[in-house]
């Protein structure tokens, strides 16, 4: 056999660690972003491990981003859920940023649901809304498959016509309508941070077509496509991007909107997985 690269050795490592805490296979792996841990409090958990008790995986060092994974289900569904992330910018490369994401596809998930705070482009949009993500922008940051690539992965050059997957998106619409839970969609274009942009910078990103912006999940979205998985993913739409609002931006607003967006995130989250649960991957 192939000598196993860098990153496949880690990956094997991080899941052979989790195997000797935990027997389980996800149907659905989920990220919660800043400010929207509050969902996992639906899982009945079966295990927790803090990102700190895993050697050598990268844990997170902004406030507001406690950092474990919870194994869980919700009703019978079996959730692998991180309970906040690591990002580029905290100075982990990328792939230690889609390490947990490459575990969990490891582990079995099939479908990767993917949740972010995010700053609003979009005219239309409120602090507090919730968007779901149709398409991305990568191009600001650096791509996490550059470097050897591991045919175990995926493929070299991989296809990114329909990252968020239809039917997917479709159980997101369906199950906001049912809840009555307004739903915007939108493009979604993720820049490194941590300094938040400039409003020429936000007047660049609208002329791309973005309608929200933040400092994650499309590098994890692009490494669970290589490996396969169905995605998805949800903005909480935390504030207005830089100069639409004529405040300057904090941290602490951005935690506070995701509080206040937190019940109809959780029923929306809830109910769609469900809805995942009864299908086949
Ligand atoms: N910009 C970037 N990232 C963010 C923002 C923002 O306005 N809000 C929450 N995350």
């Amino acid at each position: 056999m192939d000598k196993l690269t860098e990153v496949e050795k880690k990956v094997s490592d991080t899941l052979l660690l989790v195997k000797k805490r935990v027997t389980f296979s996800p149907k659905v792996a989920l990220v919660l972003g800043s400010g929207l841990g509050c969902f996992a409090d639906q899982l009945r958990i079966a295990e927790e491990i803090p990102y700190a008790e895993l050697e050598g995986f990268p844990t997170s060092t902004v406030a507001g981003h406690a950092g474990k994974f919870i194994f869980g289900y919700l009703d019978d569904v079996p959730v692998a859920c991180m309970k906040g992330r690591v990002h580029y910018y905290e100075g982990y490369s990328m792939n230690d940023v889609c390490l947990p994401v490459r575990v969990m596809a490891r582990m079995g998930a099939k479908v990767l649901f993917l949740t972010n705070a995010a700053g609003g482009l979009n005219e239309s949009f409120q602090a507090g809304d919730l968007m779901m993500i149709r398409d991305h922008v990568s191009i600001f940051v650096p791509n996490p498959l550059i470097g050897p690539n591991p045919e175990s992965f995926g493929t070299r050059f991989s296809d990114m016509s329909q990252v968020y997957n239809l039917e997917l998106q479709e159980i997101l619409k369906n199950t906001a309508r049912e809840l009555e839970i307004p739903l915007r969609e939108g493009v979604y274009t993720q820049l490194t941070g941590p300094s938040y942009e400039s409003p020429a910078e936000i007047r660049l990103l609208r002329s791309l077509g973005t309608d929200a912006v933040g400092m994650s999940t499309v590098v994890e979205a692009i490494a669970a496509n290589h490996a396969g998985m169905k995605i998805c993913g949800i903005s909480c739409i935390s504030n207005l991007a830089a100069g639409m609002s004529g405040k300057p931006l904090n941290h602490k607003e951005v935690q506070e909107a995701a509080d206040s967006a937190a019940k109809k995130f959780t029923a929306l989250v809830a109910g769609a997985i469900k809805e995942m649960g009864r299908r086949d991957w």
